[in-house]
């Protein structure tokens, strides 16, 4: 996106609509005896990067379909700046589209799918080779505008799916996981210029991913699902360090969830050891996580919950461990250290402890 000169890509930036906001109004789905969306609500203001985030099944290409008019709601509404699409067919949403593969013309050039939004539109000719010449810059790809899709990279396949969605010049753009099919040095640097297109553009985007590393790096906030449901909503830095449920906390992220009893005092314990000092207002706390960077260990004798290193796994920039309490072997606590840190042997006997000020209790 660099390569553009500034003053083609100002022109270019003006030429492009004001991006809408959307919202998504207690929307379900049902296929059969599958509901799919049961009851989804969420707004997206003007000009953010919302991803959809989830294991499979749960619902993100059913919702993504919807707000792009290809399928049917049971029940709940979509609004453009308020007002209701439902009237409007696909066609006139005007909504730029990319998937996860496989998505372009095989038999047109990548100018003449970048052109095909245009011809659908009856642009005039001057029009639109200046508009695909504008757009094949955008995405870097001038000196492929003549090849066919089976002669180009994946990455460079899908960015010309993204060239094609954004000439027509969208007021959404929705991306279903356009990025999966790529390898992953492509894909990290796919996605870091979808999110610097997308801000120069202040273009309303949703995209669907079922990676939450891309989710924490794109997005401006991520929804997570869960089985037809939105089970939190925030930026990547909220869902990280306050994930209100079980299920987020082990989604985004790595995330150790231990199960606790509460004792008289309210203090919580875990296999033996209290891992709180004082004690917790939740009431009837049953679990409680902790992130692998934040457990802290003991190698010398002393006080933590007595461990035995099962795992190590080796990452170059950190070390992962695994480690299985004395008390509590049918449980394990994941552990990350930075490079230079002592190596620890298989085996090794440790002290883990839990500093109060990373635990959070679980709903
Ligand atoms: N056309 C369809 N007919 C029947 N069932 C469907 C249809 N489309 C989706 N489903 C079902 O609805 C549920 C949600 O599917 P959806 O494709 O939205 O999931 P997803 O979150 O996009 O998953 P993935 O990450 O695998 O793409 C699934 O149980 C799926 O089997
Ligand atoms: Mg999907």
């Amino acid at each position: 996106m660099s390569g553009l000169p500034t003053s083609d890509a100002a022109a270019l930036v003006s030429s492009l609509s004001a991006a809408a906001a959307l919202s998504i109004r207690d929307v379900a789905k049902s296929y059969g005896a599958v509901e799919a969306l049961r009851g989804v609500s969420l707004d997206v203001p003007n000009g953010e990067l919302i991803c959809f985030l989830g294991p499979s099944g749960c619902g993100k290409t059913t919702l993504l379909r919807i707000v792009a008019g290809l399928e049917e709601v049971d029940r709940g509404r979509i609004l453009l700046d308020g007002r209701d699409l439902s009237p409007i067919p696909a066609r006139q949403r005007n909504f730029g589209m990319v998937f996860q593969s496989y998505s372009l013309f095989p038999n047109r050039t990548a100018a003449r799918n970048v052109a095909y939004g245009l011809e659908c539109r009856g642009i005039d000719k001057p029009n639109m080779k200046q508009r695909v010449a504008d757009m094949l810059a955008l995405v870097q790809l001038t000196d492929q505008a003549d090849k066919l899709p089976a002669q180009m990279s994946g990455g460079q396949q899908q960015r010309v799916a993204l060239a094609r969605a954004l000439a027509i010049d969208p007021a959404v753009l929705l991306l279903d996981e356009p990025l999966s099919a790529l390898d992953a040095r492509v894909r990290e640097e796919l996605r870091i210029e979808i999110r610097a297109l997308q801000q120069r553009l202040g273009i309303t985007t949703v995209m669907v991913t079922h990676d939450q590393e891309e989710a924490l790096a794109i997005a401006d906030r991520i929804v997570v699902m869960s089985q037809g449901l939105v089970e939190q909503t925030g930026t990547p830095r909220e869902l990280y360090e306050t994930p209100a449920t079980a299920f987020v906390a082990g989604f985004v992220g790595l995330m150790n969830i231990l199960p606790v009893t509460q004792r008289s005092d309210g203090a919580l314990e875990f296999a033996g050891t209290v891992l709180t000092s004082g004690a917790v207002s939740a009431a009837q706390a049953r679990l409680v996580a902790i992130r692998p960077e934040a457990v802290a260990i003991e190698t010398k004798p002393g006080p933590g919950l007595p461990a035995r290193i099962a795992q190590m796994t080796y990452l170059g920039n950190l070390t992962r461990f695994i480690a299985v309490p004395d008390a509590a072997p049918g449980y394990s606590v994941t552990i990350e250290l930075h490079a230079g840190h002592q190596p620890l042997a298989i085996g090794t006997q440790i002290g883990l402890r839990f500093p109060a000020a990373s635990l959070r209790v679980l709903a």
